[in-house]
């Protein structure tokens, strides 16, 4: 049998403090990573070009700028990261928000996906905001405020992937983070769930960080999970 070399579904999350080091991690991860997740700590350093020069080498780039302002702003925003040719881009799941993503991304080729509760937030958390529903509902609610807003797909728990997938069509995008491979430290995430029993689950992207980027050996840790995936 053929070795799996990569996964495309597979966005490595570039959490890094610098591009040099991003910049490290990609050769180091070399074809074994064929797409990439830039996120709050790089962007505002240089992550938009560094997402743009792994772009022209073929690399797949979701730019993870969870927008949420006024409808104006987000539509302006999402027009302009459009222009990027990046693949993905995250907004705050509020029916507002989605809107005006879909409407600024128009027949651009990104694909805009909603974040629907953090999972930093616990119930606590979510009735100091002034949320009366249970993180659940809150994610299920969302999830039909994304499909009624014409975007993409959601990020969400791989616990919660399940519960969405039965009631999104086929091509909804489902992104799970919170996957640790088995055997791998969980850090600071806390529902957790093997890449494979994610995939089954029903998502359709899989967000992967630290159990790769901190691992001895990155590129053989993502050519492992790549393996796993492609049994499913
Ligand atoms: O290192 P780790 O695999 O935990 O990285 C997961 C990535 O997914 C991080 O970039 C983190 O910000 C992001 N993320 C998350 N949970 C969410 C949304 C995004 O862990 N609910």
């Amino acid at each position: 049998m053929a070795k799996i070399k990569s996964d495309a579904r597979c966005y490595v999350a570039l959490d890094l403090p610098s591009v040099a080091e991003a910049e490290a991690m990609v050769e180091r991860l070399d074809d074994a990573v064929e797409s990439y997740k830039i996120g709050l700590q790089l962007l505002p350093i240089g992550g938009v070009e560094l997402g743009q020069r792994l772009k022209a080498k073929g690399k797949n780039i979701f730019y993870d700028f969870k927008l949420h302002d006024i409808g104006a702003t987000v539509e302006k925003a999402t027009r302009s990261i459009a222009g990027l040719r990046a693949d993905l881009l995250t907004v705050h799941a509020r029916p507002d928000v989605m809107r005006s993503a879909a409407k600024g991304r128009g027949n651009a080729s990104l694909k805009i996906l909603g974040v629907t509760v953090l999972t930093s937030l616990d119930q606590a958390a979510l009735g100091a905001i002034g949320y009366s529903d249970t993180a659940e509902s809150l994610v299920m609610r969302r999830v039909q405020q994304a499909l009624e807003a014409g975007i993409d797909g959601v990020v969400a728990s791989p616990l919660e992937a399940a519960a969405i997938r039965a009631v999104v069509p086929k091509d909804f995008l489902v992104v799970t983070p919170g996957v640790r491979p088995k055997g791998a430290a969980a850090g600071d995430q806390k529902r957790i769930a093997t890449p494979s029993s994610a995939l089954r689950s029903g998502a359709s992207h899989l967000v992967i960080g630290r159990p790769i980027t901190q691992a001895d050996d990155p590129r053989q840790a993502a050519q492992e999970i790549a393996a796993e995936m492609s049994g499913v």
